[in-house]
């Protein structure tokens, strides 16, 4: 399969099982935007999810805010973004990549931006989090949410878009400390790459040159992943330095200080920023879990996602539609399953090799069959089920606690 092939089988899948669907599509679309169906929103909710628990929940100094998208305009001027966030243009001229919206009517009207970063409103937030939470540095706050840019030429489905989603930590340090920070968070961000299932060889660190950083960074480093169109930035660590703090301090007038209660020390704290754009994530999941093979003399398709971010976690399926009683029994084994999660799907239209075939496509690890030998017609397997291994197609025969164990541990 040629890499451009690859590419169109795989957005052809998003959309034919309900990942990603092109935004306004039946008004033509609009560049750069992009919908997640009933597929992709539980695959992106399980991403951020993982990202929460790694980036924040199961650490003691992190904190989460939800900051507004809509800021007052001083804020993109004091952070150099309303001078700097700009693409050259092809004739030369520089553009500025903020969208511009207005707030207020009539003689109140003013002119506002669409966040180009989520990072803005944690700067927003530092001294909030400092005085109502007092942390101790270093500590940080972690956010999931959208980010705007006017991207002069979005492509590459859900790489490059107009709306896109970040997951963003500032790290706040004293300056001392940011180079011990930024080797945690760089080795924090190839956990998350193994966790979400991305292959350790399909991602690469670039360290990005002088000249080549964003205006407020002193070392960057790109997470670059073999995209099916080549190898591309995935991810961002940056130093960001006390440039925002700083800059917002000039801007606001209002101190924004750290006062180290051991030491009496005041100081700007220094910045490290793990940056996560959530959309590149799932097109790395898709691009790498995406698989064709042979399996019963036929091409099939399947998505290899690991258990613990598939969208659905088993499907549960009673081998007729039409006998009451295979459906009644295998209603009670779902109902079973759904203790351990709930995401258990149940599939009782066409063929049982049909209802396979779709689930492969969705990246369903398991599959459970309740036949009649599940009822007791052979004696010695009444209580049993069929567990189907998504990526081998083996089938177990199992009592339905040993089946709901492997699923357990699969997603555990
Ligand atoms: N706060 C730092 C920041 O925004 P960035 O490198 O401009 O840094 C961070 O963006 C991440 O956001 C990128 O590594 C990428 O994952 C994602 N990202 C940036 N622009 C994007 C776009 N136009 N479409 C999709 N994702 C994008």
């Amino acid at each position: 399969m040629n890499d451009q092939n690859l590419m169109e089988k795989i957005v052809s899948l998003a959309k034919r099982r309900g990942f990603v669907f092109p935004g306004s599509e039946i008004y033509g679309g609009l560049a750069g935007t992009f919908d997640y169906g009933p597929m992709g929103v539980v695959l992106k909710e399980n991403v951020e999810r993982l990202w929460l628990s790694m980036f924040r929940d199961d650490r003691d100094d992190m904190y989460g805010v939800d900051a507004a998208i809509l800021m007052n305009p001083k804020v993109w001027e004091a952070s150099g973004h309303v001078k700097t966030f700009a693409d050259p243009m092809t004739d030369g001229k520089m553009f500025n990549t903020m969208f511009k919206t207005s707030v207020g009517a009539g003689e109140e009207v003013s002119t506002v931006f669409l966040r180009p970063e989520t990072a803005g409103g944690i700067f927003m937030n530092y001294k909030n989090v400092v005085d109502s939470i007092h942390p101790k540095l270093p500590f940080g706050i972690a956010q999931i949410g959208k980010a705007f840019r006017n991207e002069i030429a979005p492509r590459d489905f859900i790489f490059r878009l107009r709306e896109l989603s970040q997951m963003e930590v500032e790290y706040f340090v004293s300056p001392s400390e940011w180079e011990q920070a930024f080797e945690e968070w760089r080795s924090m961000m190839h956990l998350f790459a193994t966790a979400i299932g991305l292959p350790q060889d399909a991602v690469h660190e670039l360290e990005v040159g002088d000249g080549d950083r964003a205006h407020y960074s002193k070392r960057t480093i790109d997470f670059e992943f073999d995209y099916p169109f080549g190898r591309k930035e995935l991810w961002g660590l940056a130093y960001r330095t006390d440039f925002d703090l700083s800059a917002h301090e000039k801007g606001s007038g209002t101190s924004l200080a750290y006062l180290d209660e051991e030491t009496k020390e005041k100081f700007i704290p220094h910045v490290i920023e793990p940056s996560l754009g959530v959309d590149r994530t799932i097109l790395a999941i898709l691009a790498s879990a995406y698989r064709e093979d042979e399996l019963g003399g036929e091409v099939r398709t399947y998505l290899a996602l690991a258990p613990k971010i598939a969208p659905v976690k088993a499907m549960v399926s009673p081998l007729l539609k039409n006998k009451p009683e295979l459906v009644a029994k295998a209603r009670e084994v779902r109902a079973e399953l759904k203790k351990i999660h709930p995401a258990i799907a149940w599939d009782d239209n066409g063929n049982i090799g049909k209802r396979y075939r779709r689930q492969d496509e969705v990246g369903t690890p398991f599959c459970v069959t309740i036949d009649f030998d599940t009822l007791g017609e052979n004696p010695e397997l009444k209580d049993t089920v069929t567990l189907r291994h998504r990526d081998t197609g083996v089938q177990e025969r199992l009592t339905i606690a040993g089946a709901a164990a492997r699923i357990r541990e699969a997603i555990s």
